[in-house]
């Protein structure tokens, strides 16, 4: 039985890896430390809560000394660091909550383990989750970002990632404390927080809300399902290197426009097919015999917007047999259904009341 920490556990990737590991390894110990920001939404955990599989605790990785109390009491086997502001858009208006969270926090768990840890590192990992956007950006002819990429952040999450990212390999070399780090490519998939790309489009054409593309639309992304993050990083905490890191991406780029006139497309379709669609989201275009593409407006461009990430995914699929599961059509698919059955989930968000009376509940808990 392994002794897990979990930061970030409440927020998208967390809560799906979380999903995927009581699934795969019921008897482990899972702790899941998350101080629910605004991302946060705890009902996404709360039957792996119920069932005991997890022990969800409210707290600030920021918080140096509550860290160091659970550290103590729990002595973990291995940690898996989510816990972030993961929002570019946010990071231009407010860096504060970035510089803090992204780099004090991690520098708050890494100081932790190493205290925990007591020099004796057989059998620990500290897994630090990252991004490819610490690499910047490509031109249309570049070769997709490597592990020796030149990291050359050009947002302020970017950046506090970039900063997040050194102080894990300081860790390492200095200390000897047992890391690995992985940078991933934007991932989409179930409880995505609906500020991100693909929700908001899905949630926008639904309700024939505008579509705000930023720029001209040219910007390139490199899709990345969830869930085979989750199993990269199942591969990675079993079998990575101590002081590496690992690249893991969808092998799917796509321009932002095609992707939302694909999304439109497809929800378009679905509606024409079922009338009980049709009666849930009377607001949709489609519903009113337009199409939800003629909701598209070009907005002004996000400062500092990188043209294009991709990943070059080699080092894990050679070393571990790393190979995406679910490509990008099955994956958006998927993701569309996901959204249409889980209505509740996002209008919760969207009224700003998701989970807080369960909020109040677990601030108990510390
Ligand atoms: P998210 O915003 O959905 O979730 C973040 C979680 O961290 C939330 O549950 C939030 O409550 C928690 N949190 C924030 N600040 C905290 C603090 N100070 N103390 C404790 N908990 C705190 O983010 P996500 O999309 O799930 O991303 C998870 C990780 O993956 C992040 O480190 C992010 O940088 C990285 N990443 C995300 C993507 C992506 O496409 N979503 C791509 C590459 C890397
Ligand atoms: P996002 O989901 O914020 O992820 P990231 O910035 O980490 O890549 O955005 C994905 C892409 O979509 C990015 O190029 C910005 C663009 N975008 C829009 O064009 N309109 C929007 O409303 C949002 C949220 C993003």
């Amino acid at each position: 039985m392994t002794k897990l920490l979990v930061t970030g556990g409440a927020g998208f990737i967390g809560s799906n890896f979380l999903h995927y590991w009581t699934k795969k390894y019921p008897s482990d110990q899972i702790i899941v430390l998350d101080s629910l920001t605004y991302s946060g939404v705890i009902s996404n955990i709360l039957p792996q809560i119920e069932k005991k599989l997890i022990h969800f605790v409210n707290g600030d990785i920021c918080d140096k000394n509550f860290v160091k109390d659970l550290f103590k009491q729990y002595c973990f086997d291995k940690i898996i660091h989510f816990a972030a502001e993961s929002h570019v858009d946010r990071s231009i208006h407010s860096p504060s909550k970035f510089i803090e969270t992204n780099i004090l926090g991690t520098y708050s768990l890494l100081s932790a383990s190493l205290e925990m840890w007591e020099n004796n590192f057989k059998g620990k990992v500290f897994h630090h989750i990252s991004t490819d956007e610490v690499y910047g950006e490509l031109n249309d002819n570049d070769p997709p970002f490597t592990e020796i990429s030149a990291y050359a952040p050009n947002s302020l999450y970017a950046a506090s990632k970039s900063s997040s990212d050194m102080l894990v390999r300081a860790y390492n070399k200095t200390y000897g404390l047992p890391t690995v780090i992985s940078n991933c490519s934007n991932n989409y998939g179930p409880y995505q927080f609906p500020e991100k790309l693909i929700p908001l489009m899905i949630i926008n054409i639904l309700e024939g809300n505008v579509l705000p593309i930023y720029g001209n639309g040219s910007n390139i992304r490199d899709w990345l399902y969830v869930n085979d993050h989750c199993t990269a990083i199942d591969l990675i905490l079993n079998s990575g290197k101590i002081g590496e890191t690992y690249n893991v991406g969808g092998m799917s780029e796509i321009t932002n426009l095609e992707l939302v006139i694909d999304l439109c497309r497809k929800i378009d379709f679905k509606i024409d097919k079922n009338d009980e669609l049709s009666k849930r989201f009377p607001n949709n275009l489609r519903v009113k015999g337009k199409s939800s593409e003629t909701l598209i407006r070009y907005v002004t461009d996000r400062p500092g917007h990188d043209y294009r990430y991709a990943i070059n995914p080699k080092k894990i699929c050679t070393e571990m047999n790393f190979k995406p599961a679910i490509n990008f059509e099955k994956g958006i698919n998927f993701t569309i259904d996901w959204y249409l059955k889980n209505e509740k989930w996002w209008r919760a968000i969207m009224n700003g009341k998701h989970s807080d009376w369960i909020k109040k509940q677990y601030n108990e808990n510390r």
